[in-house]
């Protein structure tokens, strides 16, 4: 890792006239920027015709750059293909689950299972690894561009459907075993041949859930492996160089897991007001509260998670500079949060925060979109927004251990699952895990995010599982070994791999972990949650009947009786979705089980221990008096009393 944590851009030279790139390569210089993002979308550029390569002009951006001291993350530009290439071989289009052939005119415009662009993919990525793979300027591939992005991972094509078909025979070997694990008695769905299946769209009503889990299944292994074509060639062709690439927010569509694997880097693009416009749970009061800071825990989860994803490595690759152009209403944000959201990302542990975008294009899909340069090249606010951020870097010590005393398991599976099957429209695994990431947030607590093949949990005090589809033995054993606290459900262990209800029921685990049976669940109307004893928090959404074997005890009911907590030594299961009033109890009750000390802190304030010192971050509208919550310290960097839009650092 990078001893000291720098800022990037974005830049896309062939967007301006070639005799602006020295001065841009100056600017970018002379405002500390280490990073330039390059060359993601420029295909239609690099080869304006079918082999007519011309990467001479990306030589001179690339030289350009390297002299002024600048280092380069090179973009493989296969989110954009050309026309061209779509005109020779339109089947590589994707197709939409009611049969729409997704056409040309903006960007991620193809299927991921196309043989004939996957192969064209690997050539052009090998002709820019053979010519820039080994540039000194170029420290950095970005593989793709956000993949998922405006829904894209699933598809409907032929290409698809063949592929699905073979993926299922690898998976199954013979068609019995898929009719028998899918239960395709049911309903007459029993198939002869893997030949004979279809991709899950367009039946009367809804599809076997097996059938339908698998073609999620198989759709993220194809965005892997795509990938993976990539990362196969530059690491072959440019050794030693960081492979990234760029995730985005709430998106679960694929196992990020897996693709990290294959990267050095995770990165990805935090749009904190675009995705509190667009991806929040929020009430309305809590969007037009936050409206020009962003969600207090939205970035702070991202941050978690694709810390994890490639084993620690991570940037934020797309910094929101300004106001965006892609949400329903895209405001500006308040003076100060540009440089908030990036020591944010630093106290996370990022090695990089790269903004996007230099210079704000006048033409095409994103002109209304700021960067750190107006249109006309005078500077915007976050150009002096990430000048601050670099003088705050001189004065903190970001070398300390970010590690956290929690853990929580995220699995895209459950995630597919739950989407599939809810079983009551509230159900959201996203949701579900965000809540209790929120509430252990709001105790001020420094969390983990981690994958379900999670071996040894022995440096974490608490883990929460909640919502998990199925158990893999590898996860029960880890968990039989592990010593700590424990917080599961609701929903854990309520499925089989292969979609159907446990032999032993749920929670479907040993006895002597947890003695407990679900017998039935139901799913509440939003506006009737159940009331809980003792406490004046509420279960909305979902609720299980419990029944406690002789080993667990309940230690809270719902109004009507039931148990909806039961604890075994050191284990807990919630049989239900608290809303954030009993969450709040509820953490606080597990959380001093894990000897783990507690704050309570304000709506707005969040706060982050790297090391030595804890980071305080204001998304509020008033200033919060760090006393007054019981944080004291020499303080490193800012006020004790954090005005709206500021940070504090403390040395504790
Ligand atoms: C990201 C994308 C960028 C740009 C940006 C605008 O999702 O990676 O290319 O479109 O959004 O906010």
């Amino acid at each position: 890792m990078a001893s000291k944590p720098q800022i990037g851009v974005c830049y896309y030279p062939e967007h301006w006239p070639e005799t602006l790139w020295k001065e841009d390569a100056r600017r970018m210089a002379a405002l500390g920027i280490t990073y330039v993002r390059i060359g993601e979308f420029a295909w239609s550029r690099l080869e304006p015709a079918r082999d007519q390569l011309s990467f001479d002009w990306l030589e001179r951006a690339i030289d350009i750059l390297h002299e002024a001291g600048l280092k380069v993350v090179l973009g493989t530009p296969t989110a954009t293909p050309p026309k061209w290439l779509v005109d020779e071989m339109p089947d590589m289009l994707p197709v939409d689950a009611e049969g729409h052939v997704i056409g040309f005119g903006s960007r991620k415009h193809y299927c991921f299972s196309h043989r004939g662009y996957r192969a064209e993919c690997e050539r052009i990525v090998t002709a820019l690894a053979e010519r820039f793979g080994k540039n000194p300027a170029v420290t950095g591939w970005q593989i793709d561009n956000e993949y998922a992005c405006h829904n894209t991972t699933r598809n409907w094509s032929t290409a698809s459907l063949l592929a699905f078909r073979q993926w299922l025979k690898q998976r199954y070997g013979t068609i019995d075993r898929l009719n028998t694990a899918w239960g395709n008695v049911f309903w007459s769905m029993e198939y002869a041949d893997f030949q004979a299946i279809d991709l899950p769209a367009l039946a009367p009503t809804e599809h076997n859930p097996a059938h339908s889990l698998d073609f999620y299944r198989f759709s993220s292994d194809q965005v892997v492996s795509f990938n993976r074509l990539q990362t196969d060639i530059l690491r072959r062709l440019s050794p030693g160089r960081d492979l990234i690439h760029n995730f985005m927010g709430r998106t679960l569509a694929f196992d990020h897991f897996e693709m990290g694997a294959d990267l050095d880097i995770s990165s990805w693009d935090s749009y904190p007001l675009g995705f509190l416009e667009d991806r929040s749970d929020a009430d309305d009061a809590w969007r037009r509260r936050f409206a020009r800071a962003g969600d207090p825990d939205f970035q702070a989860f991202h941050h978690d998670l694709y810390r994890t994803t490639s084993g620690g490595r991570w940037w934020v690759m797309e910094q929101q500079p300004g106001p965006v152009n892609w949400a329903d209403h895209n405001p500006a944000p308040s003076d100060g949060m540009v440089r908030l959201w990036s020591l944010e990302a630093f106290a996370h542990g990022a090695e990089v925060v790269s903004y996007f975008r230099w210079r704000q294009a006048p033409f095409a899909q994103e002109q209304m979109h700021a960067g750190l340069l107006r249109p006309d090249g005078a500077e915007a606010e976050a150009f002096h927004e990430a000048e601050a951020v670099l003088r705050d870097l001189d004065k903190l010590d970001l070398t300390g251990d970010g590690m956290a005393d929690v853990a929580i398991v995220l699995d895209y599976t459950s995630a597919w699952a739950w989407e599939i099957q809810p079983q009551g429209c509230d159900f959201d695994y996203f949701r579900l895990v965000f809540d209790h990431y929120r509430a252990l947030r709001r105790k001020g607590l420094s969390v983990d995010i981690l994958p379900p093949d999670t071996s040894d949990f022995s440096a974490y005090k608490m883990i929460v599982i909640p919502g998990l589809f199925a158990w893999s033995q590898n996860l029960v054993s880890a968990l039989e070994a592990f010593e700590g606290v424990a917080l599961v459900g609701p929903r854990s262990g309520s499925k089989t791999a292969e979609f159907s209800i446990p032999a032993q029921l749920p929670p479907d685990l040993p006895a002597h972990l947890m003695d407990l049976t679900i017998a039935r669940v139901e799913s509440l109307r939003a506006d009737s949650p159940l009331g809980v004893a003792g406490s004046p928090g509420q279960i909305k959404f979902w609720r299980e009947f419990l029944i406690a074997g002789d080993r667990c005890q309940v230690e809270m009911t719902s109004d009507d009786g039931k148990p909806l907590l039961v604890r075994q030594q050191n284990w807990f299961y919630l049989g239900g979705w608290p809303d954030d009033r009993l969450l709040d109890d509820i953490v606080a009750k597990v959380t001093e089980e894990a000897g783990l000390p507690g704050l309570v802190l304000p709506e707005g304030l969040r706060v982050r221990r790297k090391g030595n010192e804890l980071f305080a971050f204001n998304y509020g509208d008033v200033a919060v008096d760090l006393a007054d919550i019981g944080i004291d310290g020499k303080l490193v960097l800012g006020q004790t009393i954090v005005p709206p839009a500021d940070v504090a650092v403390v040395n504790i």
